[in-house]
């Protein structure tokens, strides 16, 4: 087996933070820190091996194993529903999933709604527990454009400090979800790397307690 425990960070800004809380939980890399395009580093004294990964691919990487444990967004453990264990709610990448729309929108429900969205499983989860007939345009960005160019009425979507909505004259109708980043680990290295992954975590929730 591999000595390693593999772990998959998710590239940018979230993934420096979370990175230094590794550092700091004692799984430090130092070689990460330096200015290159590498993608994977390793610690063979802490017995650590990072991969840096699009952030909304983690979840594959620890559901397949190609990484034992990994750091992904609640919102993306909602929408794709990856089958491994939650293990630890990080406190950072903290922001909310939301519906937004034009201030002075006001629903019909003699109409279906058209809801413009990257998370269209959380929005029809969402609609469907409250019975809302919806339609839902698939986008991959910039989902704010839509209900300014009619292509929706409302969106679902991330909303953090929410400058971009106010930029668009958009605003907050209704929260969903409060989301967070999420330790998370493959099923089937969680039994055979246990002892070392329940440390990684222990360390990890250290570092949060005393932040
Ligand atoms: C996310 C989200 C919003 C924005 C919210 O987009 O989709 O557009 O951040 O942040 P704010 O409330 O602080 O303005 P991201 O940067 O991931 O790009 P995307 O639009 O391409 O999805």
């Amino acid at each position: 087996m591999d000595k390693f425990v593999n772990v998959a960070l998710p590239k940018g800004r979230l993934g420096e933070k979370v990175y230094s809380m590794f550092e700091k939980a004692g799984y430090e890399c130092p070689s990460i820190r330096e200015p290159n395009r590498k993608l994977i580093f390793e610690n063979p004294e802490a017995g650590v091996r990072y991969f840096w990964v699009k952030p909304s691919d983690v979840a594959i990487y620890v559901e397949r194993g190609a990484a034992d444990i990994g750091v992904a967004g609640k919102d993306i453990l909602l929408e794709y529903e990856p089958d491994v264990f939650e293990l630890l709610d990080l406190n950072v990448g903290k922001c909310r999933m939301a519906v937004a729309g034009p201030g002075d929108f006001r629903d019909d429900p003699g109409r279906t709604l058209i809801v413009a969205t990257k998370f269209s499983n959380i929005a029809s989860t969402y609609y469907n527990s409250l019975g809302r007939d919806i339609d839902i345009i698939h986008l991959n960005g910039s989902i704010e454009i839509a209900p300014i160019l009619g292509l929706s009425d409302v969106i679902v979507d991330i909303v953090e400090t929410g400058a971009t909505l106010k930029e668009n004259n958009l605003e907050v109708l209704e929260n969903i979800v409060p989301i967070s980043a999420r330790l998370i680990s493959n099923k089937a290295s969680f039994r055979f790397k246990s002892d070392k992954i329940e440390e990684i975590a222990a360390g990890l929730a250290e570092v949060i307690k005393n932040d």
